[in-house]
């Protein structure tokens, strides 16, 4: 395998004039960005050096799916994941966010319910409301030990016969749960008993800090297969989410069907970039891939630590997966978290946004271990 350095992820890259989503807000101000879901690194050597041969090639014309793309992926689910899949049952996408609110426009009528539980990634709140369906948020319960898990007595007093759907995300954003075999069955059970589809976005499955596994729904058996529409991406793993390459996973004709039905005439192709890219990172990424975790390993401890010394009173889940963390400074009583924060020189995600209560903000720390130290050091000025 190639060997990685682990000084690639101290090198700081300059995003300004790049029209970064992330960096673009804060352009000529002191405010640090630890907010939107990008990383603060370089992509893989293996990615840039597979779009420069792109680049270098000059036409860029139309592109269906390449054949080693779609090999890539199949190794990639079968090898990483133990998920079987064709390259029939792919249905490529330029972004999750889309294939979100493709997956409630394909699930029944308007007027039918969608489920998801909250906190969770804005877009699974909104991509039903966009879709003329119903959307009936179940709140995660907090655990023993900050594990969040779901409420199985609420979710089964809020589901109604007109509920069709239910959006899962796992691993989970923002309470960085990795959901149990015996959860997701229970999940399984759930969704057979009232007959909905699930929709598993599992974008966060290769950003595992625990000793945990990942259980891809798909490989609960075919029970699963039957009603599961899967999401994946190289995008948050590799950097990569401008390159605008993802894809589901449908192994059911029937869902695959009515999933393609609703993305006729709406879905641009993915460009010949985002194919090069996502092939390059599952081909060649791995040896990157671990030097990452290590790295956002530490982050996540050096956060853990940090809290534990200087605000014990901010809670937080337990981490065992993405490079989010979701912080409860409800003692606070703030009237604007975010807003304060920002006051203090910090972007962090407002929890409000994600069908959260008050007082819960997200912290990215998918950045080098020194600009997390002086978010950290905001943070604390943002407290005194
Ligand atoms: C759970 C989840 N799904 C989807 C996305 C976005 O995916 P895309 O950039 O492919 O639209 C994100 C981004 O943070 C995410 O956390």
């Amino acid at each position: 395998m190639t060997q990685i350095s682990p000084e690639l992820f101290n090198a700081f890259p300059d995003r300004a004039g790049t029209g970064s989503l992330k960096w673009k807000r804060f352009e000529d101000t002191d405010i640090l960005p630890m907010w939107v879901a990008d990383m603060d690194f370089l992509s893989p050597p293996a990615v840039r050096e597979a779009l420069a041969d792109r680049v270098a090639h000059g036409v860029f014309g139309y592109t269906i799916p390449p054949a080693d793309a779609e090999a890539e992926v199949i190794r990639y689910l079968r090898e990483q994941h133990g998920v079987s899949a064709e390259a029939d049952h792919l249905v490529w996408l330029p972004g999750l966010v889309q294939g979100l609110n493709l997956v409630c426009r394909a699930a029944g009528q308007a007027g039918d319910g969608v489920m998801v539980n909250t906190p969770v990634y804005p877009p699974f709140l909104s991509a039903p409301v966009f879709s003329d369906r119903e959307r009936i948020p179940v709140s995660l319960k907090e655990g023993e030990g900050g594990v969040w898990t779901f409420d199985r007595e609420a979710m089964e007093a809020a589901v109604t016969p007109r509920t069709r759907l239910f959006l899962l995300c796992n691993p989970h954003n923002p309470v960085g749960r990795v959901f149990s075999r015996e959860e997701l069955e229970w999940l399984l059970d759930f969704c057979e008993r009232h007959d909905l589809w699930i929709c598993a976005d599992e974008i966060h499955c290769d950003l595992i800090l625990d000793d945990v596994k990942h259980i891809p729904f798909l490989t609960l058996g075919e029970r699963a297969r039957a009603r599961t529409i899967a999401f994946y991406s190289p995008s948050k793993t590799y950097n990569q989410p401008g390159l605008a390459c993802a894809y589901a996973v449908i192994p059911d004709p029937g869902l695959r069907a009515a999933f393609k039905n609703v993305c006729r005439g709406v879905i641009t192709e993915v460009n010949c970039f985002g194919y090069a890219g996502c092939t390059a990172a599952y081909r060649h990424g791995e040896p990157w891939r671990r030097e990452l975790i290590k790295v956002l390993r530490k982050n996540r401890d050096t956060i853990v630590s940090y809290l534990a010394e200087h605000h014990p009173e901010i809670r937080i889940p337990k981490i065992e997966a993405t490079y989010l963390a979701w912080l409860d400074l409800r003692g606070w009583d703030f009237p604007h978290p975010a807003a304060h924060m920002e006051a203090h020189g910090l972007s962090l995600s407002n929890g409000i946004d994600f069908g959260g209560e008050r007082g819960f903000l997200r912290l990215n720390f998918g950045c080098p271990p020194d600009t997390l130290r002086e978010g950290l050091r905001r943070l604390s000025a943002a407290l005194a």
